[in-house]
């Protein structure tokens, strides 16, 4: 067959023009979309994952005394501890390391300068000048903890007491 010589091959290119041209508008709109739009696409995770308020992992009522669930995505620890529940940030008051909890010892023992705390948080050793902050929880009726991980609370000052 013969290629086409008038119109069809004419109007062949102005479709293909056509798609090339709504293909990168297509392109542009996505690009446009994760510009403008990328606060709506990243923060709600951030916000899930820290920042606001999220069920924790175990419900009020799988915790004994003496447990502590490290929670990753609010870098918190969920303790419970004769005094109840409570959400306690991860990071030493002292200098900001990431405090581990040593489940041997009953305490967290931070590795960068010996702070210790005991499982409410409070410093008990160590150059930490005050216990670890707190994060607000609220428990539902069927023990789901909500935790507040945006919301990081300052204990007061309170000097380690040596016996
Ligand atoms: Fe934890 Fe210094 S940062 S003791």
């Amino acid at each position: 067959a013969a290629p086409p010589t008038s119109g069809p091959a004419a109007e062949g290119m102005t479709r293909r023009q056509l798609l090339r041209s709504s293909m990168f508008a297509t392109i542009g709109a996505m690009f446009g979309l994760a510009a403008a739009g990328g606060g709506g696409m990243f923060w709600p995770i951030k916000l899930s994952g820290f920042g606001g308020i999220v069920p924790a992992p175990v419900k009020a009522h799988e915790m004994q005394v003496g447990d502590v669930v490290t929670v990753r995505d609010g870098k918190y620890y969920l303790t419970r501890s004769e005094d109840g529940l409570m959400a306690l940030y991860w990071k030493c008051v002292h200098l900001g390391c990431t405090v581990p909890w040593n489940a041997a010892a009953g305490k967290f023992m931070c590795p960068c300068h010996a702070s210790v705390y005991d499982i409410t948080g409070q410093n008990i050793a160590g150059p930490a000048p005050r216990p670890l902050d707190m994060m607000e929880i609220t428990v539902e009726p069927d023990g789901t903890v909500l935790v507040n991980t945006g919301k990081i609370t300052e204990r007061v000052r309170h000097e380690p007491e040596h016996a």
